[in-house]
């Protein structure tokens, strides 16, 4: 019998009735609101890979059983993902990789051999869709709307002054700070307009919005989109790059066993993709495991998962908006195209690491809190000057990193509930009227820790 503290999607989720300990020598079912760092598996995923590992072995060249089998396996994943997201696979590729970070690289690795290209991308991003364009193919940054929002019109602005010369749009799908939703479609016309292709940073969007490429003749189609298996409920380590075909050339940038078609003493006749592309032995049970994860999410009803998870969203936004000396970066109105059930906020008074230890300690809530790997984004929020983050900078590389701003990040998922979402809201009321229970010491990376140390883990794994 479910509990009341239940939603028609949490039987599927696995580990989300944990008893975590709190203060006080006591224990509580956690709430994990760190769902945009990482996502517990789907039970199914999670079983799926125990089976699987009785019949996993090396794909493509093998001629036993299992390899067979595996092969099988391994490539139907490949084309779980192509229709997810509605890839022509005539006409791009399904690469799998480690995830986001990985992807992103690559499309760097490849962009920074084209000559004096560039790659523009917003203010918003995540740090991994950020350093690679800086340090490998070199970047124009745009600013955002005074709401935080992608601004179309900067990015236009971008595009016509650098006419020729920016090769690539780079553009979060969603924000993994304020939730936004950016108008990806829109900007993917601006970037073919101006002669330019465009790159989503799908790790936060795809696990909560149904995401089409659309076909490369349609002016709004998605060039390049990366994800992240662990952000959509299967964190066995492979990720996704889709890229149009005729994108590599050359040799590539990760080269090794599988890439090839023959090699000479003298010469290298690299394979077709997307086996050129995927040197190396793949994370077979990882993909295979993220294509089980796509399959369930469509067969359990993705789209009424995610109305749902809106709406929760909202409730979350909307109760944080109520509490009075809670600021949410980015406020509480809604993103013209979409807002992820997300809210990074601050405390009056309080220190982001603080508030995060003890809603872990006292709530037996996990978040998330600091810049959240996109300090650009989370400076422009707290509406930091220059001045401000150049002392900051001093300090950090310093190795003072208390003084560091940030902010408490809660990101929820399906299986999340409305009760747990009210729980936090009374935590965070609570908090910001005064009620820390326990006492905190600060650490010199800046985080929190109770003044006695944490409650032990009983570590499980062995
Ligand atoms: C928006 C965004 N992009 C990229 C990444 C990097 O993803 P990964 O760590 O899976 O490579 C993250 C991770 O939090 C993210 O939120």
């Amino acid at each position: 019998m479910p509990s009341t503290n239940s939603n028609r999607w949490r039987e599927h989720f696995a580990g989300v009735e944990l008893p975590v300990p709190v203060h006080g020598d006591s224990t509580v079912t956690g709430i994990n609101f760190d769902n945009a760092a990482s996502t517990p598996p789907l039970k199914r995923v999670r079983d799926m890979v125990t089976e699987f590992s009785d019949l996993y072995s090396s794909v493509h060249r093998g001629t036993g059983y299992k390899s067979r089998l595996s092969t099988e396996a391994y490539e139907q994943a490949r084309e779980r993902v192509a229709r997810f997201l509605g890839v022509d696979e005539r006409e791009q590729v399904v690469i799998f990789v480690k995830g986001t970070t990985d992807a992103l690289n690559r499309i760097a690795a490849e962009e920074a051999r084209l000559d004096g290209s560039q790659v523009l991308v917003t203010e918003m991003e995540h740090h991994a869709d950020l350093l690679p364009w800086r340090h490998r193919s070199g970047h124009v940054m745009v600013g955002l709307t005074d709401a935080g929002h992608i601004d179309l019109d900067a990015i236009e602005h971008a595009l016509k002054d650098g006419r020729g010369k920016i090769s690539l749009v780079a553009v979060c799908g969603a924000s993994n700070v304020t939730g936004f939703v950016s108008p990806i479609h829109e900007a993917a016309e601006l970037a073919h307009r101006y002669g330019a292709r465009i790159s989503v940073d799908a790790a936060q969007l795809a696990p909560h919005h149904r995401i089409d490429v659309r076909p490369p003749g349609d002016p709004g189609h998605l060039d390049f989109v990366s994800l992240s298996g662990h952000k959509m409920y299967a964190p066995y380590g492979a990720g996704v790059l889709v890229a149009p075909r005729d994108f590599f050339s050359g040799a590539p940038e990760v080269m090794g066993g599988g890439a090839i078609s023959i090699v000479t003493w003298d010469d290298t006749v690299w394979a077709d993709l997307p086996d050129r592309e995927e040197a190396g032995s793949p994370n077979v049970i990882g993909a295979v495991a993220l294509g089980v994860a796509i399959e369930t999410l469509l067969e359990l009803g993705f789209e009424e998962m995610l109305e749902d998870e809106v709406r929760l969203g909202d409730r979350l936004l909307k109760g944080l908006g109520a509490i009075q000396g809670v600021g949410v970066l980015g406020g509480t109105e809604p993103c013209p195209s979409g807002r992820l059930a997300l809210a990074s906020f601050v405390i009056d008074g309080l220190h982001h690491g603080l508030v995060a230890a003890a809603l872990s300690h006292e709530w037996g809530i996990a978040v998330r809190h600091g810049c959240f790997c996109a300090n650009p984004y989370v400076f422009h929020l707290l509406h930091m000057s220059r001045e401000e983050v150049g002392a900051v900078e001093i300090d950090v590389t310093a190795g003072r990193r208390q003084t560091l701003p940030g902010a408490v990040r809660a990101s929820l998922a399906p299986y999340n509930t409305a009760a747990e979402v009210d729980r936090f809201l009374e935590a965070v009321n609570e908090l910001a009227r005064g009620g820390v229970k326990s006492t905190y010491e600060q650490a010199d990376d800046g985080t929190y820790a109770p003044s006695g140390g944490w409650p032990p883990i009983k570590m499980a794994v062995r």
